[in-house]
Formats: structure tokens, sequence, C-alpha cells
């Protein structure tokens, strides 16, 4: 299969020279998008559309028709793994998502079993296939997973949590209790990820949207580790075509270093951290994803604007030698950001990106 016409972002993951810097935005189809509330609300639910492929396509190229994106990410959640090992997800109105049978005695935890991908999960696999086709290779198609660590958290905890006080209990009294929910939680994910990649996806990206809460020390050992074991385990060729991985721990930055070496292609940044001083540090080994804080989006739009050429001039390496960023937000989009500023913004990114490529 050959690459996509718009292939831009899987060059900038792959350090490679690109005409501008590709952007896309974590949580791109979601409730920001009058269109978006409209499908989920004819579907039913969040999870109606997560499980039927044609309605998850539909919301995948939702911000596609609105924005000049660099590219989709399927429509599904992080959570449908541990729904798929027979937790039962369920999201209570306003409360987040839940759990039915979290992990609450080392009975539940020693029966944990990996799921097949094309069996609970077919329907991700399906909704693969289905966008990789509505897309007709316009851009590429992101595929992603939870990291075990973030999917532990609302394994052992039940939902979202405050405080993490069940998981840290674990950590701290019963580290093999955790690994092992570690362990099982890794090979699903690299079974799911290669599935995911074998339906479709271009490119994958692991979620460790809680890995930053743990100490630095309990991040190497319940973290980065299965990261590192994650990445190792994932196809990285598809029909002669690279699948660039990306890694992302949300409030990471500290532990910069050690991220870039577990063998990914990227890593993606939240907003604490300088574009610049991550680039220093790391160098070229990896290509850097982020880092405008979503906040920034509920400013004018002139405002927006101005805060994406920061983002663009932190990275710094004009000429035409710049590449190895992809503009992103340092985390989701917020429900309540105004779909206009939106085109500010992936405007804005491509214009400037071009002109700071054209500046010896
Ligand atoms: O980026 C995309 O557009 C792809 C879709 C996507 C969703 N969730 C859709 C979603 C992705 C990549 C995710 C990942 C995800 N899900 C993460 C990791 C990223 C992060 O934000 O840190 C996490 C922690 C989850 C778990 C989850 N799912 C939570 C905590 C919630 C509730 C919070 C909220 O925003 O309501 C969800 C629900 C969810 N996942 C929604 C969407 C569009 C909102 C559901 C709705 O329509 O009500």
């Amino acid at each position: 299969m050959a690459r996509p016409q718009n292939d831009t972002f899987l060059r900038a993951l792959l350090r490679e020279p690109t005409e501008y810097t590709p952007v896309w935005l974590m949580r791109q189809a979601g409730r920001y998008l009058p269109e978006y509330c409209a499908t989920r609300k004819q579907a039913g639910s969040f999870l109606n559309l997560c499980k039927n492929p044609r309605a998850a396509c539909e919301v995948t190229l939702q911000p596609l028709e609105r924005y000049d994106l660099d590219a989709a990410i399927l429509f599904s959640d992080i959570l449908t793994v541990p729904d798929a090992m027979g937790l039962g997800l369920y999201f209570a109105e306003g409360e987040g998502p839940r759990f039915e049978r979290p992990l609450a005695d080392e009975a539940a935890i020693k029966a944990l079993k990996v799921p097949d991908p094309y069996g609970e999960l077919k329907y991700v696999m399906d909704a693969v296939s289905e966008i990789r086709g509505a897309l007709n290779n316009r851009v590429p198609l992101i595929g992603f997973s939870g990291s075990p660590y973030t999917l532990a958290c609302y394994m052992v905890e039940g939902g979202s949590s405050d405080d993490y006080r069940k998981i840290k209990t674990m950590l701290y009294s019963r580290p093999d209790l955790l690994h092992h929910i570690l362990a099982v939680t890794a090979d699903a994910v690299i079974a799911y990820l290669n599935a995911q990649i074998d339906s479709g996806a271009q490119a994958v990206m692991i979620f460790d949207s809680w890995g930053g809460g743990l100490s630095a020390a309990a991040y190497q050992e319940f973290s980065l580790r299965y990261l590192e074991r994650i990445v190792a385990g994932l196809k990285r060729e598809k029909d002669g075509e690279k699948v660039p991985v990306i890694v992302f721990t949300k409030g990471g930055g500290l532990w910069l270093e050690s991220i870039a070496a577990i063998g990914a292609d990227g890593v993606g940044l939240d907003w604490t951290i300088d574009l610049g001083e991550a680039r220093r540090r790391v160098g070229d080994k990896v290509a850097l994803q982020g880092n405008l804080d979503p906040s920034v989006l509920f400013a004018p739009a002139e405002v927006v604007a101005a805060e994406a050429v920061k983002v663009l001039a932190s990275f710094d390496r004009p000429g035409p030698s710049n590449t190895g960023h992809v503009f992103n937000l340092g985390h989701g989009i917020s429900q309540f950001t105004p779909p206009d500023v939106v085109k500010t913004l992936v405007d804005t990114v491509h214009a400037e990106s071009r002109r700071r490529r054209q500046v010896a």
C-alpha cells in the first residue's frame, strides 16, 4: 500500500524533511464540534459510537472536513481493552468512565486474560478498516492504546480518581500484584496495537496519561518498563512502509531522556516543558509532538495565532532542514473550545512553519 497523498505527519515522525510542520489535535473528534454532538445523540451514547464502525468512521472524519489536519485518529477509547477483559465499561452521565467489575481482589487479578483483538475487540479493527477506506489515502490514520499503568489506574480505581489511593496502595504494599496486572495488560496492548496496524493503522500512539503522577523511581519500574516492552513488541513496518510509534507520558518532561531511550519514533510532550529545551536534551533521537496548552484555545484568535507561533519558534530550527516536530496540544482539546479558533490554529501552524523553512 502506498504512502498517503499527504504523508507529512509520517515524515516528521521519521525525522525526514517536510515542507511545513504537520498538525493534529488530541481528541480532535469530540464534544467541541456540534456535528459530533449530533451524531452522538443519534447513536444514543459515546460507547455506541465506539462500537459501531460506521458511526466511529463518521466522527473520525468530522474534524478533517472542517480543518486542514495532517492526520486522522481512530475514534475509540483507551478503556476498550479493560472492557474486553471483562471489567464492564460504562459512562455515568457527568461522572466519566466507570467499571462494573474493577480489580478488587487477588483472584480477579490472577484471572486476567489477554483479549483476542479479533474477538471482543473486533469492532475496533472493523472501525480501522472502515476509516482507512473512507480516508482513501488522504492523510495517515493513527491507531492508539492506553499505557499499562494508565489502564491499571482505571482498572484498580474503578474509574477516574483524585488521589489514586487504591493503585498506589497496591504499588507500595503488593507490587507483585500490580506487576501482574501490568504484564498482562502490556501483552494485551501489544496484540491490540499490532492488530490495528494489520487492519490499516499507519502510526500508533500510546497514551500514558497518569504516569506523571508517579515518583521518579516508580515511573521507571511501573510505567516506562512496560512502555519499553510494548515498543519492542510492535510491528514497525507494514507492506514496506514504516509504522512510527509515539509515546506520551503526561507530566513526563522531567524524565524525557529516559523516555526518548525506549525506542519509540516520537515522544509527546505536555505544555509544562519548553520544546527547544526538550530538543536540546534528546537531540535527533526522536521526533517531538506537542505542546500548546489547550487552554490557549479559550483566548481570542489573534492570541491563539501568536501562541502557536511561539511553540513553533521554541522548537526553533529555521531553514529547510526543519523537521522532527509534529504540532499538537499538550493534552486533549477541551469540550468548551470554540470550533472557529481551531481553524486559526491549524492554518497558522501551516503558514508560519512554511515561512520559517524559507528563512535560511
Ligand atoms: O483523539 C481522538 O479524537 C480520538 C479519540 C479518543 C477518545 N479518548 C475519545 C473520547 C482518545 C485518543 C481517547 C483517549 C483516552 N480516553 C485517554 C488518554 C488521553 C487523555 O485524555 O489523557 C483517557 C485517559 C481516556 C479515558 C476517558 N474517556 C475519560 C477520562 C473520558 C471522560 C472525560 C471526558 O472528556 O468526558 C472519556 C470519554 C471520551 N473519550 C470522550 C471522547 C470523545 C467524551 C465522551 C462523550 O462524548 O461524552
